[in-house]
């Protein structure tokens, strides 16, 4: 069975539910506030590992009390945690996020994020990975370790995959070495310098084609998401959902994607999936405890289609 491993951050978030952001000088008082794991890459993995796929997580935390519940609660979403070091006096990594209305603003303090061997992340993948494993990456570990990884991975013959999330200046070499970007709108924006909307799907995609990448995906929150490979474009449009959170939401989308890929399925009800995943994260506080597992999707779009 093919494996997915997924090398990012791991992070504590510390949710602030608040009516309005403090003004400058200002103390506010927030309405409701949760402490619960999450981080891109954990997420991802936890996306992954809950549709039943076998999921490494390479990362790291700090020798701290969070580190210790970031890798509980991971190993009990079956994430495989054999490859997260602690890193000595180092905090494990930290994320701010301040809930205003619908959206969210998010500060994150890497701490044990932006410790990472190369040489390491190399043993690893070479003693453990094979031909068309999936590895699965995203910016907030340290750039340099995201493009030499994604070579490694390349020459293993993995399927690279990169979530550009938060975006940083890529180069043509590492885009080429990648077999599936996922981006959002404001990073398409930040790669291509394009406002991406329905009417100018065509031309965002050729020019991402032209940077490297041949298959991509673009998301664009409540107007859907647009695939693209060599041979097809694929709309998907999302469901209906309360918004209680959506942290995590992109996070769900692209592991639970690429855990259907894996599992053989077709791409277009891969994407369906992955976007019902998706709009079920954001009915619930919180990252990796909000992602649905595959019973729960499958019901989802059991009632949608009923609907
Ligand atoms: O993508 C959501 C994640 O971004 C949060 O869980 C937070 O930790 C930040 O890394």
């Amino acid at each position: 069975m093919k494996k997915v491993f997924v090398l990012g951050s791991i992070n504590m978030d510390f949710l602030f539910t608040i009516d309005h952001l403090p003004k400058k000088g200002q103390t506010l008082t927030g309405k409701e506030f949760s402490s619960l794991p999450g981080g891109k890459g954990a997420n991802q993995a936890v996306a992954a590992a809950k549709q039943g796929v076998e999921t490494y997580m390479i990362g790291n935390v700090g020798d701290d009390a969070l580190g210790d519940e970031l890798i509980d609660k991971l190993k009990s979403y079956q994430v495989k945690c054999d490859y997260i070091k602690r890193i000595k006096d180092t905090s494990s990594g930290l994320a701010c996020i301040l809930l205003e209305n619908n959206d969210n603003r998010i500060i994150v303090n890497p701490g044990a994020n932006n410790i990472h061997d190369i040489e390491y992340i190399k043993k690893v993948l070479e003693e453990n990975a094979n031909e068309g494993d999936i590895f699965l990456t995203q910016l907030e570990i340290p750039l340099d370790i995201v493009k030499k990884s994604i070579k490694i991975a390349k020459s293993i013959g993995m399927m690279s995959v990169l979530n550009a999330a938060p975006m940083k200046d890529l180069d043509q070499e590492t885009l080429s070495n990648v077999d599936l970007l996922c981006v959002n709108e404001s990073e398409t924006k930040a790669l291509i310098n394009l406002q991406v909307d329905d009417t100018n799907i065509d031309q965002a995609f050729s020019k991402i084609e032209k940077l490297g990448p041949k298959t991509s995906i673009i998301t664009l929150g409540e107007k859907g998401s647009y695939y693209k490979d060599k041979d097809e474009l694929i709309y998907t449009k999302v469901y209906l959902s309360q918004i209680v959170d959506t942290t995590g939401a992109g996070d769900a989308f692209t592991g639970i994607y690429l855990a259907y890929k894996i599992l053989g399925e077709d791409t277009a009800l891969a994407l369906k999936k992955a976007t019902a995943g998706a709009s079920m994260t954001i009915e619930t506080m919180g990252a990796q405890n909000a992602i649905p597992n595959k019973e729960m999707i499958d019901s989802f779009l059991e009632r949608e289609e009923n609907k």
